[in-house]
């Protein structure tokens, strides 16, 4: 039987994926910062979770965790390549960050884009109550928001993008560029990262279909649209406490000793997308070496790349490149038994993440474009001993928010690793004085700030979105 709920969040992924084991099929957390940031907001609202469970054919039946209604939707082998990996990793992802990579044009991976997220909307109208709040989530589902509305004009539809919104000149690309922007236009509210994203948004209303604007209100069919602003964050008390934990400490300092107590741990937590920038500081690295700047074994670096969308050609170059780079470093400054790059390529517990930002001395977030960066928050939040320094890339969303981070140009070698020196460095007063304001902001902009502040603007009752 179909559980109607009046609180539905739709994202391509559900937050957890179905895997086999040798002991058989089981639950894992997924990848990225959509589901760290959801998963707290929909325990908390006791809704129904439409997405993706992460395999191929017949989707596994709705089902209940930790009091979140699950309902996934299924994709095909073929559909899996075209509309997750080709339309919305290989066409979107690149072109929204700003064409960091060339973005790839398929006819047929727009074809399937449309059907999947036909599916999407189709799954949303059966579990949502009469007048129900749906909020469809990122770049996947762009074209669910009018598909939704035409299904079921009785709901309130929000919609937010977890990446960067592109200026007019880069959208301009996509070849079916007003069918997008008119699925987004289905939606009462419309959410990014930045005000820059937003104000690109109304602009690009006017600008491809005539629409009039006031401030971010855009008269659309004699509705209104509204666009905004809404920074995504992290459940700050959560990383704390988990930080906090006896166990997690203990482990942080095993951690330590395994790489042999070195002066100064740096350490990267990425996905490995070639976004993150992931290359540029290990070149940073190499050259501060190189330069004598930095020595092993006192300075080392730890770099976790998470696998991530591994059948996309951009990632399989990337990985190259990387593991390259992680093998000359290695081969021109590590020793038997002291490498200079520990490099892991695997996913980790929410725990065993939180004791390697105990450990680090730098945390190295460096990307050439993110809407937003969650490890950079992790990172401050978990460092309730007010030690530790991070450098952050201003072309993470984050940037705006954390401005007492080590802020440097990731496309300029010198500054990064000019930041990096000045990071390792800082003296200890001033590092505890960056990290207290930090992260006195993030106890009172966390994930449920976030949360409530988009869904207040939507108009879901105040009692509703607390
Ligand atoms: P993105 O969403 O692009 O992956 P974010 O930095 O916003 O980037 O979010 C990444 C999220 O994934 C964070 O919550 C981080 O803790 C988590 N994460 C990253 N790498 C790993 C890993 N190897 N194992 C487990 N979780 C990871
Ligand atoms: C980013 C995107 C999410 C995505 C996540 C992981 O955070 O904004 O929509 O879920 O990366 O990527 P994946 O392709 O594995 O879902």
């Amino acid at each position: 039987m179909t559980v109607r709920s009046s609180f539905v969040v739709v994202a391509n992924r559900l937050p957890v994926d179905e895997v086999s084991t040798p002991e058989g099929r089981q639950w894992r957390r997924s990848p990225g910062g959509l589901v760290t940031a959801l998963h707290p907001v929909l325990a908390e609202h006791k809704g129904t979770w439409v997405g993706w469970a992460g395999g191929t054919g017949a989707a596994p039946e709705p089902f209940d965790l930790e009091g979140i209604r699950l309902h996934p939707v299924p994709l095909s082998a073929e559909e899996l390549e075209r509309y997750y990996e080709g339309q919305s990793n290989a066409t979107i992802w690149p072109l929204y960050h700003d064409a960091v990579e060339t973005p790839v044009y398929k006819r047929r991976w727009r074809e399937t884009y449309r059907l999947v997220n036909a599916r999407f909307a189709e799954a949303a109208a059966d579990v949502a109550a009469e007048g129900a709040t749906v909020w469809v989530q990122d770049y996947q589902l762009q074209l669910v928001p009018a598909m939704l509305r035409e299904l079921r004009p009785d709901l309130r539809i929000g919609f937010f993008l977890h990446i960067p919104f592109p200026p007019i000149e880069l959208f301009m690309q996509m070849p079916f560029r007003t069918e997008i922007l008119r699925g987004l236009l289905g939606a009462d509210l419309v959410g990014f990262q930045q005000r820059l994203a937003a104000q690109n948004f109304v602009r690009l209303a006017r600008h491809l279909l005539g629409l009039r604007y006031e401030g971010q209100m855009i008269q659309v069919d004699g509705r209104r649209v509204k666009a905004g602003a809404f920074p995504i964050s992290i459940d700050t008390r959560e990383m704390e406490r988990m930080a906090a934990d006896p166990a997690v400490q203990a482990r942080a300092k095993e951690i330590r000793e395994e790489l042999g107590n070195p002066r100064t741990i740096i350490l990267g937590v990425d996905r490995l997308d070639y976004t993150k920038g992931i290359e540029l500081r290990l070149k940073a690295f190499r050259e501060l070496l190189a330069d004598g700047k930095l020595t092993v074994p006192d300075a080392v670096m730890v770099q976790v790349a998470t696998p991530s969308r591994e059948r996309v050609e951009h990632y399989q170059a990337l990985r190259v490149k990387v593991e390259r780079e992680v093998g000359r470093i290695n081969g021109e400054f590590g020793r038997v038994g002291v490498p200079a790059v520990h490099y892991l390529h695997q996913s980790y517990s929410r725990s065993e993440l939180a004791a390697m930002y105990v450990a680090a001395d730098v945390m190295m977030v460096t990307p050439l474009r993110d809407g937003m960066n969650l490890v950079a928050k992790e990172y401050v939040a978990s460092r309730t001993d007010q030690g530790g320094a991070l450098v952050l890339s201003e072309f993470a969303g984050a940037a705006t928010e954390l401005r007492q981070a080590f802020l440097c140009n990731p496309h300029d070698p010198d500054a990064v690793k000019d930041a990096l020196l000045r990071a390792v460095h800082v003296e200890k007063p001033e590092a505890r004085r960056r990290m207290r304001t930090m992260q006195r902001h993030l106890r009172t902009n966390d994930v449920g700030h976030w949360a409530k502040s988009f869904l207040t603007e939507l108009g879901v009752p105040e009692a509703e979105a607390a």
